[in-house]
């Protein structure tokens, strides 16, 4: 892979890592992003906490160990761990070494909201720097279907799939959809796409979709079609080569259409179909730092301006091209 500002940073800001229905109280999930490994678990308080994956004892990997009320119990000598990495019992002695109570396994800040659990991933260990909208739509409010979701382990970049918000000429030649009007605005951490698109060949008539960044990782979209939807898009990197790309959609609930689930499982369908187009593109494409662009290509560089923000170590504003 070509070496370009972007490709062996991670940038900071929340990342989405599991639906809120894929850890059920007292389950565990493992996961690598940003090339570190993590644990989640539910509690019996219902909370998640997000720790590094390997024990400090002497090592063993937390994913294989079981929760025990609010805590992880490792699967080799079975010290068991709070929602803030302090160790609270070991099994065969009485005295918890110091370092060990006050937390010697690093925990990571979570956001659970929207049905979403997201991750603060800053690579220099900052603070969570603003928050994701919670949306009474997206968290289960009455009147909405469940969340149906789909996540593809692609070889590709953020840098890649973010381009995607200003890239109004693919939409007619990968998706059969022309966008008939566009416009992109910048708000610090926040990048939003209104836009009015053409006929869609199953999506239906007019869409028109408020599709927003919240920081370089989550996006949500509003989207009014045959159905009116919410649907959110997230990428976490997984290393610098990979990431997962997840896509989610509901569909508005309406009471006198009895079986919208199975029309929500079709629309979904339609809608992961589409958006898999694009991964095809993403996947065998190379990145030109300096593309060669026409007149009618959308504002590249104003968006790759506003991702670099994410990156702790970009150059001052006036270097950047
Ligand atoms: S390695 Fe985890 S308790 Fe020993
Ligand atoms: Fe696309």
């Amino acid at each position: 892979m070509k070496k370009d500002f972007f490709s062996e940073r991670f940038p900071k800001g929340w990342f989405g890592v599991l639906f809120s229905s894929e850890l059920a109280a007292g389950e565990i999930k493992s996961f690598k992003y940003f090339n570190r490994d993590y644990v989640a678990f539910r509690g019996e308080n219902q909370e998640v906490a997000i720790l590094d994956a390997h024990c400090p004892h002497l090592g063993a990997h937390l994913g294989g160990g079981s929760c025990v009320g609010n805590t992880i119990r490792c699967p080799f000598h079975g010290w068991q761990f709070d929602q803030e990495g302090k160790c609270t019992a070991i099994p065969y002695s009485e005295r918890i070494p110091p370092k060990a109570k006050e937390g010697a396994l690093k925990w990571h800040h979570v956001r659970e909201l929207n049905q979403m659990i997201h991750l603060w991933f800053d690579p220099e260990g900052g603070e969570p720097e603003w928050e994701v909208p919670r949306s009474a739509e997206m968290s289960g409010e009455e009147g909405w279907t469940r969340w149906y979701f789909k996540r593809w382990r692609i070889k590709t970049q953020g840098k890649e799939i973010i381009e995607n918000l200003v890239d109004t000429p693919h939409f007619a030649i990968v998706h059969q959809s022309p966008i008939d009007k566009i416009t992109v605005e910048y708000d610090r951490h926040i990048a939003r796409q209104i836009s009015l698109i053409g006929q869609h060949p199953t999506l239906g008539s007019q869409l028109e979709t408020v599709a927003t960044y919240f920081g370089p990782g989550v996006m949500h979209v509003e989207m009014q079609g045959t159905h009116e939807s919410r649907q959110v898009n997230f990428h976490t990197p997984v290393d610098h080569e990979s990431l997962d790309l997840c896509y989610g959609l509901k569909l508005r609930h309406d009471h006198a259409i009895a079986d919208i689930d199975a029309i929500a499982e079709e629309y979904a369908g339609f809608a992961h179909k589409a958006f898999y187009e694009d991964v095809e593109i993403w996947e065998n494409k190379v990145y030109r730092e300096s593309p060669l662009l026409c007149q009618a290509d959308g504002q590249l560089f104003e968006l790759r301006k506003w991702y670099r923000q994410f990156f702790v170590d970009a150059p001052p504003q006036a270097n950047i091209a």
